[in-house]
């Protein structure tokens, strides 16, 4: 037998079987499995380290770190290992960061990322691979829609979960006309269409919409127009330091008290030290309050607070819930990676006992989760109320079930 024939007998042989279990060949030839040498599991994080979104990403990678930890730093009885990638929040170069994971760091699942944008190119990706990808924030809604996957899960929410129920806040509130302000990218895109429908339903009126190029953030002709057209009050959409720069302005601009001024609680959450005075008295909503009366909760925030000296956000939460459900997966699983039925089997089934409350997954791979009406009282986004219980993405266009 020539030499490169052996090789490829090699190759072959071990992408069919794993090895040991090739008949007829001495099983000391071939390196052993990688799960059976209790190699590591490469977990790669893909999320903005840089840019307006850095504290989210961040915030992300931290929590995920800190349930892995709680787990005794195993997910499936295998040691970890963590590789990332800062994607900046860039869509161009989304393709390229996914491709250096996937192929040259050849990590067995990817955890990412926060801008809707980047997401559908990852997601891409993931199908065309099978790669396990766990969203722990953007919400694009093709994601779990349309481009659905069985190896695509979300731990945060769709962008239309924390934005529909806005509406009838709205009206509760006595507000008939509305502007819109969001940054122009899919996330904006998709709040704005969520808002809509649920202040129409809500017999709500949207007199104009604003757009904000990504990530920009001089917002003051944009504010002159909502001053001169007065509508009863304001949606928007921002986060990170572009939330931070924008509720400032709507208040500089002498606007808060004359046009009050809501949104999905990205708006506010992580944010608040910095906001400090501006953001008091504003509502959102979201799928996490700082104040909810659970155990989970509370030793999540002791935690947080004692292994990072801050308090976590929303962000934490999702990276936190992201690595619960891969541990429900790879402990379904055994810690092999090529036993997907039983790993995904488990994930679609998982309960989560999050620290937003319980969540489970819906049909598209998407949390069913409480929606929270939230209020700024004395720095801290304050539980008011339910919004909405329960609420389920559509999924419209998954064909997964
Ligand atoms: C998004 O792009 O989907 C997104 C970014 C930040 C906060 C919420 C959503």
């Amino acid at each position: 037998m020539t030499k490169s024939k052996l090789l490829i007998d090699r190759r072959s042989a071990l992408k069919l079987a794993g090895g040991a279990a090739v008949a007829g060949l001495g099983v000391n030839s071939f390196p052993m499995p990688a799960i059976a040498q209790g190699a590591p599991i490469k977990v790669g994080f893909m999320l903005p380290y840089t840019g307006t979104y850095a504290a989210l990403g961040k915030n992300i990678d931290q929590a995920f770190r800190m349930y892995v930890a709680e787990k005794g730093d195993k997910l499936g009885g295998r040691p970890v290992e963590y590789v990332t990638v800062d994607d900046q929040a860039d869509p161009p170069k989304a393709t390229e960061n996914m491709n250096r994971l996937v192929d040259r760091d050849k990590v067995d699942v990817v955890v990412g990322t926060v801008h809707s944008g980047v997401q559908m190119a990852m997601v891409k990706i993931a199908r065309e691979t099978n790669k396990l990808l766990i969203i722990p924030n953007a919400g694009a809604d093709a994601a779990t829609r349309a481009a659905c996957a069985p190896n695509v899960f979300r731990t945060s929410f769709s962008n239309w979960q924390p934005c529909y129920p806005v509406g009838k806040v709205m009206k509760d509130n006595g507000h008939k006309t509305a502007m819109t302000i969001t940054w122009k990218y899919a996330a904006g895109e998709e709040d704005v269409v969520a808002f809509k429908q649920g202040f129409s339903e809500n017999g709500g009126q949207v007199v104009g919409e604003l757009w904000v190029p990504f990530p920009e953030v001089e917002f003051q002709s944009f504010l002159t127009q909502i001053a001169e057209k007065k509508p009863d009050a304001v949606f928007a959409f921002f986060a990170g330091g572009g939330a931070i720069k924008f509720v400032k302005d709507y208040v500089a601009a002498g606007l808060k008290k004359s046009v009050p001024l809501y949104g999905p609680g990205f708006l506010t959450d992580g944010v608040l030290p910095a906001l400090g005075e501006a953001a008091e008295g504003l509502q959102t909503t979201l799928h996490y309050a700082d104040d909810l009366d659970n155990a989970a909760d509370k030793k999540f925030r002791a935690e947080h607070m004692k292994r990072y000296g801050a308090a976590p956000d929303v962000y934490s939460v999702q990276g936190y819930d992201a690595a619960a459900l891969l541990v429900i997966g790879m402990d379904a699983a055994k810690g092999d990676l090529k036993a997907v039925d039983p790993m995904y089997a488990a994930m679609r089934a998982a309960k989560i006992d999050s620290p937003r409350g319980p969540i489970s997954f819906s049909a598209s791979q998407n949390p069913i989760q409480n929606i929270y009406l939230r209020e700024v009282k004395n720095g801290k986004n304050a539980f008011v109320k339910i919004a909405h219980a329960a609420l389920a993405d559509p999924g419209t266009g998954c064909k997964l079930a």
